[in-house]
């Protein structure tokens, strides 16, 4: 949430800043802004909403050194006050956040008792006035940062702005993303490298308490504790240089969910020697645990359930958020699978903390080179799915549960079988994905559009899809979109059914079938509208009003099960003329708890 940008070198720093919170949008779109270092003073200027001006209209002048910010709000609304980047009341420099002071009320209550005034409603603007008291305590600009910064608590990360000295940046990682790059007589800093990496691929990952103060070309890192200098290593980043466009298609999320038919096979693309040692930890765990937020959770979720069916696995799916309770029995030698697309997420982040102090074994399932979940992990999968900039996760999801099918099915010996599955299940999707197929489901959007409340039924293999199916049509579309497990509606949900209710129904061609059309029967029988969702073995069925088929997919059926929702969810928001990349009160990477 909310992405940080710096840049000092040879080209015009407002072009490199601008770029590069147009790539960080997805953080947060709340608000923006840019200030640049002109000779002895600071330049600003800051916007409400998406980035909609051009380099050639920002009234900004051409300097070698910059700080932005692209806000999601946390504290205070969204208003051109709050927005950052916040300046000092001597003008001296300028500072952005990324994080939330977790104690900024006793420290404001302090610094109003000194007398320091206060215009914002920002947690952020606390760090700002703490660094002016230091000014006055502290030799250099820099200790009086970091004393600032030693008396926050929470995960902040901060960006500063010095206009005194010539081309001076400081920066503070703590919890949230930094990361530094390092071009030919230039620097970087940004939340994500995707913000530079048209530029370099030279980069340095910071540890939390890290501080960087960059003057001209040159940098230094400090741990911000004790103020001493750290060594620090160059990483050369291997992903290709995507570049962040949404080429021929209107939104990134339609060019995402078209991916898939080669994101799929991307993720699958490991030996099985590169498998085995996450196999064998696996078998000597104590216990295994699986996590993820929001959809990750749900990839999480359907792993676990090829894990446990598949090869017999004892593994706990639990969300982070809700892991508080299972910390005091995880042990030294249990083992935690994180699941993450960004390798950001802060409840993530903190469980695979706690697993890091006791000394359990981490493994990851991302999509980040180099996030922050990626470097704890002692087993790293990159599934290979290329920048995600959609808000609503579509490619990355069906990655990690066709790589969670390959380590499942790996495990009783049928890697290869795996691998072809999710061959043939990619060059199915080549053809699923049509005109007759988007009309299809056009067709189902004008009859569904106006209704409020929707369930989607599933069930064993499905009823985690029937979870991420929901979250994708509420993410974008608002509507309440509720997705359960088959088995409850006679227990309570079936209260909710009243004429012309949609009901979706997962359907594939197993064991659950039977269950799924009697209940599919029973809200139909209560005046429902029925939507079937799956195999085509099922299409005249009678009970279902309308059926949206869905390819084959063999053992990977429950996968290829999303993408009617993914597409119905796209299509629905595009006919409410809803912001698709950019829903409301999201961010992409969830960087605060
Ligand atoms: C997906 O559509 C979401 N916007 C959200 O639930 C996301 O999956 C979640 O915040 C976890 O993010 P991560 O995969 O980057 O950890």
């Amino acid at each position: 949430m909310c992405g940080i940008v710096g840049y000092s070198g040879k080209q015009n720093s407002s072009k490199i800043v601008l770029e590069g919170l147009k790539t960080l949008e997805y953080r947060g779109y709340d608000s923006w802004g840019i200030a640049v270092q002109d000779k002895n003073q600071i330049k600003i200027f800051k916007e409400i909403g998406e980035i909609k001006t051009k380099l050639s209209m920002l009234p900004l002048p051409k300097t070698s050194c910059a700080i932005g910010h692209t806000r999601w709000a946390t504290h205070g609304g969204v208003t051109m006050t709050n927005a950052h980047p916040h300046i000092s009341t001597t003008k001296d420099f300028i500072l952005a956040q990324n994080g939330i002071v977790e104690n900024y009320t006793p420290l404001k209550n302090m610094l109003k008792k000194k007398n320091y005034k206060f215009k914002t409603q920002t947690d952020t603007e606390v760090i700002v006035r703490l660094i002016e008291q230091q000014t006055n305590k502290e030799d250099t600009f820099r200790d009086s940062v970091r004393g600032a910064f030693n008396m926050l608590e929470g995960r902040n990360t901060i960006i500063v702005l010095n206009s005194k000295q010539k081309e001076n940046i400081i920066a503070v990682k703590n919890g949230s993303p930094l990361v530094l790059g390092i071009g030919k007589d230039e620097l970087f800093l940004a939340s994500d490298a995707l913000a530079f990496t048209r530029y370099t691929k030279d980069v340095v990952f910071f540890d939390n308490l890290d501080l960087i103060e960059i003057k001209g070309n040159k940098f230094k890192i400090y741990d911000s504790r004790t103020g001493k200098e750290k060594k620090y290593k160059i990483t050369k980043l291997n992903s290709k240089v995507e570049e962040v466009s949404k080429g021929k298609y209107d939104h990134f999320m339609l060019k995402e969910i078209l991916e898939q038919k080669d994101t799929i096979s991307k993720a699958v693309n490991y030996k099985l020697e590169e498998i085995k040692p996450l196999i064998e930890e696996m078998k000597k765990s104590n216990r295994i645990y699986i996590t993820g937020a929001g959809t990750a959770g749900f990839a999480s979720g359907q792993i676990a359930y090829f894990l446990r069916s598949i090869s017999k696995v004892d593994i706990l799916d639990i969300r982070p958020y809700d892991f508080t309770s299972y910390l005091p029995i995880l042990k030294k030698d249990d083992l935690v699978i994180a699941v993450s697309q960004s390798g950001e997420t802060a409840d993530t982040i903190e469980v695979l903390e706690y697993a890091q102090e006791i000394g359990s074994t981490i493994a990851c399932i991302v999509n980040v080179e180099g996030s922050t979940i990626h470097r704890m992990s002692e087993f790293k999968y990159l599934i290979h799915a290329g920048p995600e900039i959609c808000v609503a996760s579509t490619k990355v999801f069906t990655s990690q549960c066709v790589f969670g099918y390959l380590l499942a099915k790996s495990m009783v010996g049928e890697y290869t079988e795996a691998r072809e599955e999710v061959e043939s299940m990619s060059s199915e999707l080549g053809e699923y994905f049509s005109e007759k197929t988007f009309e299809h489901i056009k067709g189902l959007v004008k009859k569904i559009r106006g209704r409020n409340h929707f369930f989607i039924l599933g069930k064993d293999q499905n009823a985690y899809i029937a979870l991420e199916g929901a979250l994708k049509i509420k993410e974008i579309s608002y509507k309440h979109f509720e997705g359960f497990s088959a088995g409850e509606l006679k227990h309570g949900v079936i209260a909710l059914i009243d004429k012309g209710t949609p009901v979706f129904t997962i359907i594939s061609d197993d064991m659950c079938s039977k269950d799924l059309l009697s209940a599919t029967e029973e809200v139909r029988a209560r005046g429902a509208y029925t939507v079937g969702v799956g195999s085509s073995k099922f299409k005249g069925e009678e009970c279902f009003d309308y059926f949206l088929p869905v390819v084959k997919g063999k053992g990977l059926s429950s996968i290829a099960n999303v993408i009617p929702f993914q597409l119905l969810s796209y299509f629905l928001a595009v006919s409410l003329g809803n912001s698709v990349d950019k829903p409301r009160n999201l961010a992409k990477s969830v960087t605060v708890k």
